[in-house]
């Protein structure tokens, strides 16, 4: 991998996943990227999705892609009952890992995955395309200055609807519910903007007819004295967005993953505490946010990890451990307190 910097990053796709077609299409464009082989259980499969979606070659088992010395990295966009098992298997196989959200099932996997990650000295992040997006850098940089004072409270849903009960979302086996879907966008925007784990979560749920919650609502204190509000549904219209309310004024944005599809690039802001001061829409690039994403990803594995634009291992642990607790007490109705 040492010839990186003169050739692109050639990605092998586990699973002929619906996203998986999305990702190639957006990765496409770049010259620093590019997916070389996609891998699915059923042979044909993986040779009709690589025709569609103009990828080299395909192979008829996971197995097969991990043991290709062709392929540097794997892109893991299987259901979620299966992220830390064929990541794990991949770092073990010495690949870097770009694995869909959410990183896994639990802390538990999340910290398993990151220990082989280190073990096997290769990179394991969770894909998160909305952070690879200009509209996430202004507003860490926003957030970073001070632009909105101490950050109090924070409001961040994302809902969508699925009603296919062979969608896998819907299916508790294989790690269905919005909480780990929608609600992992929700709760990483709310960890990004608090800039810490909170100490404890309250939630609430409404389950549907196949087991798995249908929509969440949580409250999450911070350590800090901040709260946040998040919440996910699979039963509603799509919505996504959040507010960012400081002692000195407050942020909206939509922390989309590829703006302008379905909403503005902008993210609104007030510079101060009363109703008379203007309210700014501050123009940010769009952009399909894989391309950003697996670009970034790149770059890191070159250059290090600082060119990693989406969470840190450190944040992934965060966001699972919340996870957690936002599912813990939505069973029990109790207070969770987030474990160390
Ligand atoms: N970042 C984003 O914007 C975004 C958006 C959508 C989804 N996602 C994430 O991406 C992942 C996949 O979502 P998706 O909607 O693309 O899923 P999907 O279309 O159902 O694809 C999942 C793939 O996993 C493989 N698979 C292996 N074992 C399976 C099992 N027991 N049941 C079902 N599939 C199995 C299948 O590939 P083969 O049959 O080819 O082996 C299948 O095509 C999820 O983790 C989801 O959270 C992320």
């Amino acid at each position: 991998m040492n010839d990186l910097a003169s050739r692109p990053l050639r990605l092998g796709i586990l699973g002929a996943a619906n996203i998986a077609r999305a990702f190639t299409a957006g990765v496409a464009p770049s010259k620093v990227v590019t997916v070389a082989a996609v891998a699915s259980r059923d042979t044909g499969k993986a040779e009709a999705f690589a025709r569609e979606c103009d990828i080299p070659r395909s192979v008829g088992s996971y197995e097969a892609l991990l043991a290709d010395p062709e392929i540097d990295a794997i892109y893991n966009p299987l259901p979620n009952s299966l992220h830390a098992e064929w990541s794990i298997r991949a770092l073990e196989a010495g690949k870097h890992v770009l694995c869909e959200k959410p990183l896994a099932m639990n802390v538990g996997e999340v910290r398993a995955m990151f220990a082989a990650a280190t073990k096997a000295g290769r990179h394991l992040v969770e894909a998160y395309p909305y952070r690879a997006q200009p509209q996430t850098l202004k507003l860490r940089e926003l957030l970073a200055e001070g632009a909105i004072g101490k950050v109090r409270l924070i409001r961040s849903s994302f809902g969508v609807a699925f009603s296919d009960p062979a969608n896998i979302r819907l299916i508790p086996d294989v790690g269905g519910g919005s909480l780990l879907d929608a609600g992992s966008y929700s709760v990483s925007l709310a960890l990004l903007a608090a800039g810490e784990r909170p100490a404890r979560a309250h939630a609430m749920a409404a389950w549907g007819e196949t087991g798995v919650d249908l929509s969440v609502a949580a409250t999450l204190v911070f350590p800090s004295g901040a709260l946040a509000q998040i919440s996910s549904s699979f039963a509603t219209a799509f919505h996504r967005h959040a507010l960012i309310a400081g002692d000195a004024g407050w942020i909206e944005t939509t922390y989309l993953n590829h703006p302008p599809m379905g909403g503005p690039p902008v993210l609104s802001i007030r510079r101060g505490t009363t109703l008379g001061i203007p309210v700014e829409t501050i123009e940010v690039a769009g952009g399909n946010g894989f391309l950003a994403e697996a670009e970034s990803f790149r770059d890191m594995i070159l250059e290090g990890p600082s060119r990693w634009t989406g969470a840190t291992p450190e944040q992934s642990v965060d966001i699972a451990l919340t996870l957690d607790a936002i599912a813990r007490s939505a069973r029990s109705g109790a207070t969770v307190d987030l474990a160390a």
